[in-house]
């Protein structure tokens, strides 16, 4: 996708929509840089490419960025949501893609995004694909996504703990998840999630 003299400019313009994200909704651009900093590593350990590790880590930065386009009154509610809140709220991968797609070169990018809540069996959303037609990068930022939402404190909700998140990752793999990918990360989840701080 992204030429090699290009891949500077095409992380500039990543960084632009950070920071709109960051001016939006401060909790969503905190939690993308703590699943972009985990899936970097997620893809050292399998010695993915540097254009490869470079595209999920710029992926997974974005992939909330839909979340932009949800009612303050949704986003921001403190309590757990209501059916017709979480349909609105599962639009995000969508509303993601379609931003990240008005860039020829950032395709690859938005279809990561439209694909990081598609489950390996495949039951997730929007569209319903399973195991290895979800792409790669998806398949690591699905796996980041969870520990992060897990390990973190929520307003209505004590977080897990590091041993217990640990086990629902497992407890999910071939399931929710890519098998590969949680075997990497369980065999080295102090070097993934370690020095994260939730
Ligand atoms: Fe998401
Ligand atoms: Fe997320």
């Amino acid at each position: 996708m992204i030429g090699k003299q290009s891949i500077i400019f095409y992380h500039d313009i990543i960084d632009c929509i950070i920071a709109a994200l960051e001016a939006r909704d401060r909790n969503t651009a905190d939690h993308s840089r703590r699943v972009s900093d985990m899936c970097e590593q997620v893809c050292r350990l399998m010695q993915l490419s540097q254009d490869e590790t470079e595209k999920i880590h710029m992926a997974a930065h974005v992939h909330d960025i839909g979340k932009i386009g949800i009612a303050d009154s949704v986003l921001m509610k403190p309590g757990p949501l209501s059916e017709d809140e979480w349909k609105l709220v599962m639009e995000h991968p969508e509303i993601g893609a379609n931003i990240l797609s008005r860039s020829r070169g950032l395709s690859e990018i938005a279809h990561i995004v439209l694909c990081h809540h598609e489950r390996w069996d495949g039951v997730g959303y929007p569209n319903k694909i399973k195991q290895e037609d979800i792409p790669l990068g998806a398949r690591i930022i699905a796996i980041c996504d969870s520990i992060d939402a897990m390990m973190s404190e929520r307003a209505y909700r004590r977080s897990l703990t590091s041993e217990q998140c640990q086990n629902e990752i497992v407890n999910n793999s071939g399931i929710i998840y890519d098998p590969a990918i949680v075997s990497v990360v369980t065999g080295n989840w102090e070097s993934v999630v370690g020095y994260i701080h939730f």
